[in-house]
C-alpha cells in the first residue's frame, strides 16, 4: 500500500486486454445539479475521449447511491468482474468497487490516472466528511 492508495484486486492487464472500469456519477436530488454533478460527468466523457478510453471506460449515471450528504459521489469497478451488470455500490456485485465521495472536477485527473489508468484506488478521496450545505 502507498500512502494514498491501493492495488486494486485483480489483474491489471491480461489476455483480453487493458483491465476495463465502469465509472457512474450520482445525479440524484441532492447530489445532482446542486452540487455540480452534471460537471463531473461531462468533464469525464471529455477527458475519456481525449485520451482515447472509450473501449475501457464507460462513463454512466446513476439517481442515487444512498450516500448523498457525501456527494456529489463516484462510484467506480471493474466493468468485467462485475459480468457487465451494473453495480450500486461498494461490496455490491464488485469487490473492486469503490465509492469516491465529495467529487470535483479537480479531483477527476487523479482518479482517471490513478485508478482507471493506473490500477490504484485513490484513498483521500474515500469516506469523505458529508457536506454542509449553505
Ligand atoms: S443523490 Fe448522490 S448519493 Fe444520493
Amino acid at each position: 500500500m502507498s500512502e494514498d492508495g491501493d492495488a486494486i484486486p485483480g489483474e491489471t492487464d491480461g489476455p483480453r486486454g487493458p483491465r476495463r472500469f465502469t465509472v457512474m456519477v450520482c445525479r440524484g436530488p441532492t447530489c445532482g445539479e446542486a452540487r455540480g454533478s452534471a460537471a463531473l460527468t461531462a468533464r469525464l466523457h471529455e477527458m475519456v475521449e481525449r485520451r482515447g478510453l472509450g473501449e475501457q471506460i464507460a462513463v454512466l449515471e446513476e439517481t442515487c447511491f444512498g450516500h448523498c450528504m457525501r456527494g456529489p459521489n463516484i462510484l467506480v469497478y471493474d466493468t468485467d468482474e462485475a459480468g457487465g451488470a451494473r453495480v450500486f455500490g461498494p461490496g455490491l456485485g464488485a469487490p473492486s468497487a469503490v465509492l469516491y465521495n465529495r467529487m470535483t472536477v479537480a479531483d477527476l485527473e487523479k482518479v482517471v490516472d490513478r485508478h482507471l489508468v493506473g490500477g490504484m484506488v485513490v484513498r483521500p478521496f474515500l469516506n469523505r466528511p458529508p457536506a454542509r450545505d449553505p
